[in-house]
């Protein structure tokens, strides 16, 4: 029995406009996780698929071409060149992210499910390999992903991302603090995303505009992250937050925890992922976590992961 984990991640700055070519800084989140767990099995070759969670259990043989985790093992099984009835093995998966909320909780299955394949098959493959197979993952769950879920999950650590540059991971030197809250309301990112995309043929113009102020953003907030300068990482977030309204992706109750936070004594607060519903974060000084978590609550958030990052 071979058993692999990934972390959820947030992007912390640059949601949206990192689709079309901006840079964006997403981070690992450590207190939720996807783990796989892969057994042999006694029984007619091929994979089996249970997502406890969904309740769920699908044999990858047969499961239709685009159904994510079957398409995972295939993917992974071909990067290893083993042939599907050349093996006999079950996938259990668990996971503590929530789905359909922008933890990356896709891309971080997929992760672990490739990773534990990949170890129970008595090899390996590396971090940029399983942020590969991730990323064709990702392509189902939600059509141009920018590749940056599957990126932060597979390396587990800050990155600033921009699309087709080698990746830069960030090395933190003081760490800083997020509440992460659950609006409760889930959001699907390829619908989001569709919605920015048709606003953006509609009036180019005015949207590439838009991603690139959000751009500067996450120019500043680099530095910001990797200095432990919360106020001002703070203040840089609402600032997208403005810009995320802009683009028509916020929703009346991304607003509502977002200034709740910030009412409480966090430095700023904005959307993270697809936005509509999903998480809000806020950057928050470690002495007013309890203050902002409860002022989240109060304010109609489900759950609240007060994380370090860095
Ligand atoms: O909702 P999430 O966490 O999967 O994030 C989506 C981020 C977008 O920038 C909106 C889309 C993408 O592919 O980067």
């Amino acid at each position: 029995m071979t058993e692999r984990c990934a972390p959820g991640k947030i992007i912390l700055l640059g949601e949206h406009a990192v689709v079309y070519g901006r840079p964006a800084i997403a981070v690992p989140v450590q207190d939720v996780q996807a783990c796989a767990v892969v057994q042999n099995v006694a029984r007619s070759p091929g994979v089996t698929v249970c997502a406890t969670e969904l309740d769920c259990v699908y044999d990858v043989e047969c499961a239709l071409p685009d159904e994510p985790l079957c398409a995972t093992v295939r993917y992974t099984l071909q990067r290893l060149g083993v042939r599907l009835r050349d093996v006999s093995l079950k996938v259990t998966i668990r996971s503590t992210i929530p789905v359909a909320s922008g933890l990356g909780s896709g891309a971080a299955v997929a992760a672990a499910m490739a990773r534990a394949i990949a170890a129970h098959l008595g090899t390996s493959l590396t971090d940029a390999e399983v942020s590969e197979i991730a990323y064709e993952v990702e392509r189902i769950h939600h059509g141009t992903p920018s590749g940056i879920d599957n990126t932060v999950v597979s390396f587990g650590q800050p990155v600033y991302f921009r699309r087709g540059d080698p990746i830069q991971r960030l090395s933190v030197r003081s760490p800083s603090w997020l509440a992460i809250a659950d609006t409760g309301v889930p959001s699907l990112t390829k619908l989001s995303v569709g919605d920015v995309r048709a606003g953006w043929q509609r009036d180019p113009k005015s949207y590439e505009r838009l991603f690139d102020q959000i751009g500067v953003l996450v120019g500043r907030a680099r530095p910001a992250l990797e200095m432990g300068d919360m106020r001002t990482l703070g203040e840089l977030a609402t600032e997208n937050q403005e810009l995320l309204r802009a683009l028509q992706v916020s929703s009346p109750e991304i607003e509502r925890l977002a200034q709740a936070a910030t009412d409480a004594g966090a430095f700023g607060a904005k959307l993270s992922g697809g936005g509509r519903g999903g998480n809000v974060i806020a950057v928050i000084d470690p002495s007013t976590r309890q203050r902002v978590r409860d002022a989240l609550v109060a304010a109609g958030a489900r759950r609240v992961i007060v994380t370090k990052v860095g």
